[in-house]
């Protein structure tokens, strides 16, 4: 799914949820490089309108900041619904805003889980529904095969759990059951979605740094790599461990 001999103007169209740091900007970066155009969306918008003008400059595509509280059901739908009314076009969704939750369970509070699970999991579940509706609408693309593509930034944390880190596990499974399920009705729909799960990448949400860390350079190659795949195969999830790590 690329933009091999498109222009500007047809170029495919994607909008990546917490494009404005870490990963997500990672992401934006490596999809401005393959000539995508781009919504970048998250709270903070002087960020958004940071990072899409360095794409725009560097790479020449049109990239559109957004702001947006993705724990917040109508900005979910607002952006979806703002993507398809500026471009008429949504190619690829990447559900990448997140939030950490540390702390053991019998220390949290109900504001706590709610805060995190509607950040990591309900925003998922909203903006992959509204996405999903949509490209179900779209031909299918001649180069890829496919109507569009959902990609999920989960975790390691969604396949397995540690103590302390409770909610943001729980959250990070919500939406390993989400995607898994999605992958498999997508299969029929021509709609790919799978998850990336990654371990400790090297962040502002973290805050570690160094070449033991997976780069989040490492986690955008992964989404152009699962972009690059024919409609015949179908990655569900892809683990990124840390080499020498649990
Ligand atoms: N770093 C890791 O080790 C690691 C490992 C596995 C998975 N992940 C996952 O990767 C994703 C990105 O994490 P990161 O490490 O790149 O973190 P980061 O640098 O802190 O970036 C988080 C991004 O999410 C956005 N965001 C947070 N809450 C939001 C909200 N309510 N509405 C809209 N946007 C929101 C932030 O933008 P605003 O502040 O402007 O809203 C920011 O762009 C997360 O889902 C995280 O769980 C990270």
């Amino acid at each position: 799914m690329n933009n091999a001999g498109k222009t500007t103007k047809n170029a495919k169209v994607a909008l990546v949820t917490g494009g404005n740091s870490g990963i997500g900007e990672a992401i934006v970066r490596a999809l401005a490089r393959g000539g995508w155009r781009l919504v970048v969306a998250g709270r903070r918008q002087p960020e958004n309108e940071k990072v899409a003008a360095d794409v725009a400059r560097e790479f020449g595509v049109e990239a559109m900041p957004r702001a947006a509280d993705v724990s917040r059901e109508a900005d979910c739908l607002n952006l979806i619904q703002d993507t398809v009314s500026s471009w008429g076009r949504l190619d690829l969704l990447v559900n990448n805003a997140g939030i950490g939750g540390g702390g053991k369970i019998a220390e949290s509070s109900t504001e706590d889980f709610d805060r995190v699970v509607r950040t990591n999991l309900y925003s998922t579940y909203w903006c992959s529904r509204e996405a999903y509706r949509h490209m179900t609408t779209q031909p299918v693309d001649t180069d890829s095969g496919l109507r569009g593509a959902i990609i999920n930034i989960s975790s390691l944390c969604g396949i397995e759990a540690w103590a302390g880190s409770g909610i943001y596990c729980a959250s990070k499974h919500g939406v390993m059951g989400l995607s898994r399920a999605m992958a498999d009705e997508g299969g029929q729909d021509l709609i790919r979605v799978a998850a990336i799960c990654p371990a400790m990448v090297a962040t502002p949400m973290t805050g570690v740094a160094g070449p033991d860390y997976i780069a989040p350079d490492d986690i955008a190659s992964t989404v152009v790599y699962l972009l690059g795949l024919t409609s015949a195969a179908w990655p569900v999830e892809v683990v990124v461990r840390r080499r020498g790590a649990d």
